[in-house]
């Protein structure tokens, strides 16, 4: 059946690579089966990111989150998902220390989850890491610029690019990973020109978060779009929904219906049929 913007079959890592300089790139996070299903018609690309740490486990930073917790809720998300190209990401500690120690987990990643490919954070140092990904035929989505993997606390959330040595570094990651075969990028937290220059510059896709509409497209974690993560807005997130308001006015009438015995009523019951009464 065709979705919401009249495709009907699933779109490949060649798809969204093809997107460079095109319609714009709608990327969401999701992590579960539910939420999958309800994404997948209005999305491009699911991403499974490990700000689950931060958004469903409640951790300060990403980095607690295990390869085994993302390959679960991997293959959550490609239950739910039919048609949107689903992407996952490697968790801290499983692909840093060697590009083979990457091999073994995004191996791992794509023959448990099925999904269509991994996303790593990093730039000159992940390029040789890409590129055996790659030879691999595992897809990879590269991430630069603000890495939340490396912030060990909120603190660490700072806008990348802002100084000249800044800029130059990210603007040399962005290089490495595409010239490396990355079949798009995640720009996070950068100012505005740099985005640009990024998404002038590089041959693949850039899709931003906090990076500014230059991008080719744009992802955000849907729980923050939705206003049910409530610990902080970052200032590029825009709310779609206060859905955190709304499951608090579910609860709040739920708990005044079962004290005042109002919840269950006569339809919520079993009756006991007729011929065994
Ligand atoms: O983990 C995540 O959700 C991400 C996105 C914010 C890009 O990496």
């Amino acid at each position: 059946m065709p979705d919401k913007s009249g495709e009907s079959r699933r779109i490949t890592v060649s798809d969204i690579a093809a997107r460079k300089g095109a319609k714009p790139l709608v990327c969401l996070t999701a992590y579960t089966t539910p939420m999958a299903q309800r994404l997948d018609p209005h999305v491009d690309l699911l991403l499974v990111g490990d700000s689950l740490a931060m958004v469903i486990y409640g951790m300060k930073t990403t980095v607690g989150v295990t390869l085994a917790t993302m390959i679960n809720h991997g293959a959550a998300v490609m239950r739910g998902a039919k048609r949107a190209c689903v992407v996952i990401d490697l968790p801290y500690g499983s692909y840093e220390a060697s590009p083979a120690t990457a091999l073994f987990s995004a191996t791992r990643v794509m023959r448990e989850t099925g999904a269509h490919g991994v996303k790593l954070e990093g730039g000159v140092d992940m390029a040789a890491t890409i590129r055996l990904l790659v030879e691999h035929d595992i897809p990879v989505l590269a991430h630069v610029g603000l890495l939340p993997q490396k912030v060990r606390d909120k603190s660490g959330f700072r806008i990348q690019g802002r100084d000249d040595a800044g800029w130059k570094r990210v603007l040399a990651d962005a290089q490495a990973v595409a010239d490396a075969g990355a079949f798009a990028m995640v720009v996070e937290g950068t100012v505005e020109p740099l985005a640009r220059e990024i998404s002038e510059t590089v041959a693949i896709p850039t899709i931003g978060i906090g990076a500014s509409p230059a991008c080719d497209g744009q992802i955000l974690v849907t729980d923050d779009l939705l206003g049910v993560f409530a610990d902080f807005t970052p200032t590029f997130v825009k709310r779609y929904a206060e859905l955190g308001d709304e499951i608090e006015k579910a609860a709040t009438a739920y708990a005044e219906d079962v004290r005042s015995r109002r919840f269950p009523g006569p339809e919520h019951c079993f009756k006991l049929e007729k011929s065994k009464t």
